[in-house]
């Protein structure tokens, strides 16, 4: 990548849960196109490995998107050691599946503090350091318009982040922020071994969720990434308070 065609050059951008899947891929993206990159995530040498990956001089802030207290450290630190926040990729989540009937309290409250709360206080925690003119991008996904078994409260997060950024757009448009959703279909990232007891069973939930979509195949987390790069950008000025939709055909065909 030549300097005059970087896209993001140097803009600073953070991506929450940017230690794995499509927060890795967006971030390694963004530090190709010319950004100076902070990634979040709890577990520390997750975060030593990706950032190696990354290059560029990420740089890494562990801390739980759930905890506002560390939300607060994680932008006062990024704002310290690179300054004022162009691009904010609110990605981090919890994928917490179960049967309505098995769903526990503390599921539940997992799931809502991660996806829902994380991503309502993410974007309010950040406001004092973000530029005007700055792009919010939040991460939705294709269950939240759907009706799928399992996903009751995760979809409803997920739902919930639609939301916001429809609030949090018209709030924000005197600083010209936009704050934008990028709402993915099934993805092949490490979140199936999460959720599943092996690897063979990851790759069988992947295969699964692939021949669901039209395109008979899972997205790759790169491909996410471009989505992501377009919303950061100004390439996409004249969108806010919206949705970019990349699911392979799930919701429309
Ligand atoms: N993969 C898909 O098929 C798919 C489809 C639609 C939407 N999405 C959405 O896309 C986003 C990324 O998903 P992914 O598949 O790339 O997930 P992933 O590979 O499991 O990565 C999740 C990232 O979030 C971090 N994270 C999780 N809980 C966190 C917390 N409480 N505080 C801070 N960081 C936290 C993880 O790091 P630590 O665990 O170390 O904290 C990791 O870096 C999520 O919002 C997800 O809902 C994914």
């Amino acid at each position: 990548m030549t300097e005059t065609a970087a896209k993001l050059r140097n803009k600073v951008a953070v991506i929450t849960g940017g230690s794995s899947g499509i927060g890795l891929a967006t971030a390694q993206l963004f530090a190709e196109q010319g950004a100076r990159v902070a990634i979040t995530g709890r577990n520390q040498a997750a975060l030593d490995q990706a950032v190696a990956q990354i290059g560029h001089g990420a740089l890494a802030v562990a801390g739980d998107v759930a905890n506002v207290a560390d939300l607060d450290r994680l932008f006062a630190t990024v704002h310290q050691q690179l300054g004022a926040v162009d691009v904010l990729i609110v990605n981090a989540a919890s994928y917490v599946l179960a049967p309505l009937a098995d769903f526990t309290e503390s599921m539940f409250d997992r799931v809502s503090n991660v996806n829902f709360k994380g991503t309502f206080f993410t974007v309010q925690k950040a406001l004092p350091y973000l530029r005007d003119g700055a792009s919010v991008v939040l991460t939705s996904s294709t269950v939240a318009e759907k009706g799928v078994p399992n996903h009751a409260a995760y979809a409803a997060t997920k739902a919930a982040t639609r939301s916001l950024a429809r609030s949090f757009s018209a709030e924000l448009l005197p600083r010209r922020i936009r704050v934008n959703v990028l709402t993915p279909g099934p993805v092949d990232t490490p979140v199936f071994e999460s959720v599943t007891a092996s690897k063979e069973e990851a790759e069988a939930a992947k295969a699964g969720m692939g021949q669901f979509a039209p395109v008979k195949r899972v997205a790759t987390a790169r491909e996410i990434a471009q989505a992501s790069l377009y919303l950061a950008t100004d390439d996409s000025s004249f969108m806010l308070g919206s949705e970019l939709l990349i699911d392979g055909g799930i919701r429309t065909l």
